[in-house]
């Protein structure tokens, strides 16, 4: 939105929506949160993710030919922007997910990082990733490439807190993988379930001297701290509710990973929201006078997203 220096166009804020669980709400979300932000006034390009059950332009009610398939498996060389799409919305592009069939669903590494790689240099203010329920490694990646804008989406119910929890954990873990590539470090990750467990089998291995141990400890606990999710909770019938919810997820999070989420907000249970998601508009445009829709502002002034 704001032109920085003429020449030199600012990266994109990232957002991905996750959080393990499948039917919270995650794509209610990530679609009407793209549609605030952007009649806001800032330029959004919000990408289908869910590599194996697609839905985003059902919910926006618009159809595309060219779509994220045509950039993973294509070998040309037109790259990202070839698949961005207008809506009927301003400011608001998509990337339209896949087809869902076999290859579509399960990217290679190469095709997943050609992904990550391109994301950052789209030419958007905002860009927002919808993931698949799920903790598989494409998904995991394209939600640690946001940092401290991965957002899990939970609903109350202890099934979807849990869920969420070890979605979480299998960030953490893929992110200390990813950070040592070391077939030592990666063989104590699968033996454990917290982190606190984990930095006592470093500590009590005869694979690291002292020095590293004390090292690698201090670097797991800075790759945990650095891991801020943001959390909103969906389908909440009150305030009270989703806070308890919330507090949680917050309490494993630090108690067994040390993590520290960040409450970002929380959506009412709505029963107008289905009627939308099946009239093909999202619920902030055919309802604005809702509650849920109210919620979905305020999130995206949290963000410091508002109208100008
Ligand atoms: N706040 C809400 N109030 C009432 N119903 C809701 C609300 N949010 C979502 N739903 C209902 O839940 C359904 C599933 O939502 P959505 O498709 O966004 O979940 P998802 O987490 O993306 O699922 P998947 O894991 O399959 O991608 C929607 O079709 C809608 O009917
Ligand atoms: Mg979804």
């Amino acid at each position: 939105m704001e032109d920085i220096d003429a020449g030199q166009a600012a990266a994109p804020e990232l957002y991905a929506i996750g959080g393990g669980k499948g039917g919270v709400g995650k794509t209610c979300f990530a679609v009407n949160m793209a549609v605030e932000i952007a009649r806001n006034g800032w330029r959004v390009v919000l990408v289908d993710a869910d590599l194996g059950c697609s839905n985003v332009e059902a919910m926006l009610g618009t159809e595309h030919s060219r779509r994220l398939d045509d950039f993973l498996f294509d070998t040309g060389e037109d790259g990202l922007d070839a698949v961005i799409a207008a809506t009927s919305y301003p400011n608001l592009s998509l990337v339209p997910g896949t087809t869902g069939l076999v290859d579509a669903a399960n990217p290679r590494l190469r095709q997943k990082d050609r992904l990550i790689e391109a994301l950052p240099r789209v030419d958007a203010d905002v860009i927002i990733i919808d993931l698949e329920a799920g903790a598989h490694l494409n998904t995991l990646d394209l939600f640690l490439m946001t940092g401290p804008n991965g957002v899990l989406v939970i609903t109350p119910e202890k099934t979807s807190v849990d869920n969420a929890f070890k979605f979480l954990r299998a960030a953490l873990f893929r992110k200390i993988e990813r950070f040592y590539q070391s077939p030592e470090v990666g063989m104590l990750l699968k033996r454990n379930e917290t982190l606190g467990d984990f930095t006592r089998s470093i500590q009590a291995s005869t694979l690291f001297g002292a020095g590293a141990k004390k090292r690698i400890c201090g670097e797991i606990v800075a790759l945990a701290r650095s891991l801020r999710p943001k959390v909103v909770v969906n389908r909440a019938r009150n305030a009270y509710e989703a806070q308890i919810a919330a507090n949680i997820l917050s309490r494993l999070a630090r108690q067994d990973l040390y993590i520290k989420p960040e409450p970002l907000g929380f959506l009412f249970f709505d029963k107008h929201v289905s009627e939308a998601v099946n009239s093909g508009v999202p619920f902030i445009v055919s309802h604005p006078q809702l509650k849920v829709s109210a919620c979905v502002t305020d999130i995206a002034n949290r963000l410091g997203f508002m109208q100008p």
